[in-house]
């Protein structure tokens, strides 16, 4: 029996991740730990809610005194560490908190994990922390690639990145630091681009586009990332750092206007608006040193595109009440549309 503690467990990636482990290792204890911001829900485990195997804890990871309190009782062998502000567009008008809990929160929770004596420590981030590519098809990320973070956002994540990385060097913390491409799939929060196009195309609402839509992004399937968190946690070789990303390079508008065929609406609905602030504009992976360690995507982008599609159509009820919400105001602020 191992015990296992996800941060952030109620949002995307880390609710995807919690239902994947509880599922797949019924012998095991989950524990889910978020503070419930405005980027979690928790109605996405009711169906586990019942479970013995799963638990939830609602805390603050920059809470030095709870974190301290929660370890001492609970002696967990893993920590999955995705708790996050994870939106760029936000981290460019509110940076504040993105220091706060990505940077300080990551500490907190690494002190935890040293004075508990944690058997590995995943840290969950990016591939934003190395900055950009250009256009040129052949360069891509590796483990090598010098940390370049062009944002608030991923300025904080390459700031836990080496917070993780100096404590493994000081203390002899056992870790892995993953850096995925940008996830999609199942309850993805709707102010981000994939899912925000398909709920915002559903509703027959003009899709904003930033720029002229010829940046890159590296899409993976959230389910093959919570595979590669799980082979690394399992298998990753201490102290090392793991790419993760399927080759899935696609500029913004093919990914919008995709969107737009297989729902059958009109490319009218396309928006071209004022760009982002330091808009990266490429993001590729070469993920060769978890490929080695056994890891294998199994969507590609057609696959899991349309697989998410549909999860949207069927599912409408969870977008709906979030985009009915705060989530208006957050939207009609960033962009006057
Ligand atoms: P998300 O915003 O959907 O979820 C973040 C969760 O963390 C939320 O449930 C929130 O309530 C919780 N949280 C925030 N502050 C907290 C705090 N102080 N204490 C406890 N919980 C807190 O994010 P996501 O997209 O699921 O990303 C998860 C992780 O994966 C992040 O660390 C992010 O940097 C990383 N990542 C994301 C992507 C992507 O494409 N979304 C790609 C690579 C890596
Ligand atoms: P996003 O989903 O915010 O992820 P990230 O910034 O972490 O890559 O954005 C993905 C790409 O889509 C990025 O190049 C910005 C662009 N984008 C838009 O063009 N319009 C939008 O409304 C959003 C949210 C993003």
């Amino acid at each position: 029996m191992k015990k296992v503690l996800v941060t952030g467990g109620a949002g995307f990636i880390g609710g995807n991740f919690v239902q994947y482990m509880v599922n797949k290792y019924p012998e095991y204890q989950i524990y889910n730990l978020d503070l419930l911001t405005y980027a979690a829900d928790l109605t996405k485990h009711k169906n586990i809610e019942e479970k013995e195997n799963y638990h939830f804890e609602k805390a603050d990871i920059a809470d030095r005194e709870v974190m301290m309190r929660l370890f001492d009782k609970e002696k967990f062998d893993f920590v999955a560490h995705f708790a996050a502000e994870s939106h760029v567009d936000r981290s460019i008008t509110e940076p504040g908190i993105f220091v706060q809990t990505n940077v300080l929160g990551t500490q907190v929770l690494l002190d935890a994990a040293k004075e508990y004596k944690v058997s590995k420590f995943v840290h969950v981030s990016t591939d934003e922390v190395y900055g950009e590519l250009d256009f040129d098809p052949t360069t891509f990320f590796t483990e090598e690639t010098p940390l370049q973070p062009n944002s608030p956002y991923s300025a904080s994540k390459a700031s836990s990145d080496l917070l993780v990385r100096a404590y493994h060097e000081t203390f002899g913390m056992p870790m892995n630091i993953t850096r995925c491409s940008n996830n999609y799939g199942p309850y993805h929060f709707p102010e981000k681009l994939i899912p925000l196009t398909i709920s915002r195309v559903l509703n027959n609402e003009k899709v904003p586009v930033y720029g002229d839509g010829k940046n890159i992004r590296d899409w993976l399937h959230v389910l093959d990332h919570c595979s590669a968190i799980d082979l690394v946690m399992h298998e990753g070789v201490n102290g090392e750092v793991y790419n993760v990303g399927g080759h899935n390079e696609r500029t913004n508008l093919e990914v919008v206007q995709t969107i737009i065929k297989t729902l059958d609406k009109s490319e009218d609905l396309i928006e071209f608006v004022t760009d982002r602030l330091g808009h990266d504009k490429r993001y590729a992976i070469d993920p060769t040193k978890l490929e080695q360690l056994g890891w294998k995507p199994t969507y590609t982008f057609e696959t899991g595109i349309a697989q998410t599609i549909n999860w949207y159509l069927e599912n409408q009820w969870w977008w709906e009440q979030i985009i009915s919400g705060e989530y208006q105001q957050y939207f009609n602020k960033q962009y006057k549309l």
